[in-house]
């Protein structure tokens, strides 16, 4: 069993790239191989709408053709076991590097038939874990939701099931005292993140867990 996660923030020791850990200590519990995998350490583009993954009888149909840091990334997805996406929230959705992630591992699996079916050889459990400054209140006002049934659709549609985490009004600067920022109240941020993000943590290791076959959390 192996489980890969999927750090779409450049910060490697944040909000993000931590739930994705406890995500991961989750499957490891479970006895599953993991590993995190920075997107930001890595050199690549999004789809750049070649077709060979579509095109019939062609040496790449499937596959993704181009040649870049996400070469040997896409090989190791081939046999995952389960893939966690995380991702800051820029501008309502994901970030860039997350996008562009997202256009390369699903794409050439992504059938052209209607409905969308997959190529990737198995079903697998595949979910996504956000971040983001916004309160759930807001998250929900400012319509966040339908760029994550998107992302889920894909990942459900290309492995066979996703789920989404999402966690609110994080912790975003080392001191808020020092940064131009008068919409946050430094006070409330650090009582959300005493209280609230270790519950965020918790469902991602229980999200870790379940993906690597271990009970019904
Ligand atoms: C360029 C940029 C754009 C952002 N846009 C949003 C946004 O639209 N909505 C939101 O809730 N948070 C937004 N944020 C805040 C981040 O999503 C939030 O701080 C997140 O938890 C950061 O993840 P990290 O700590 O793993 O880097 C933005 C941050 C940056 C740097």
């Amino acid at each position: 069993m192996r489980v890969l996660a999927f750090n779409g923030s450049a910060r490697r020791n944040w909000n993000t790239s931590a739930l994705l850990e406890k995500a991961l200590e989750g499957a490891a519990s479970q006895g599953a191989d993991t590993e995190l995998i920075h997107l930001y350490d890595l050199r690549y583009t999004g789809c750049k709408s070649c077709f060979a993954c579509k095109t019939k009888d062609g040496k790449s149909y499937g596959r993704c053709a181009a040649q870049d840091d996400l070469t040997p990334i896409l090989a190791k997805v081939e046999d995952a076991d389960a893939l966690i996406l995380g991702s800051p929230i820029y501008y309502g959705t994901v970030s860039g590097e997350m996008k562009s992630f997202m256009e390369r591992l699903a794409f050439p699996y992504w059938t052209y038939t209607d409905p969308p079916q997959s190529l990737f050889p198995r079903k697998i459990p595949a979910g996504w874990i956000y971040t983001m400054n916004v309160t759930e209140a807001q998250m929900k006002d400012q319509g966040y939701g339908a760029h994550f049934a998107v992302n889920e659709r894909v990942l459900r549609i290309v492995f066979g099931s996703s789920e989404s985490l999402c966690s609110c009004d994080t912790y975003q600067f080392e001191d808020y005292s020092k940064m131009a920022a008068v919409r946050f109240n430094p006070g409330k941020k650090a009582e959300r993140r005493a209280e609230i993000f270790p519950k965020d943590c918790a469902k991602a290791f229980a999200m870790g867990v379940r993906f690597a076959g271990g009970g019904t959390q």
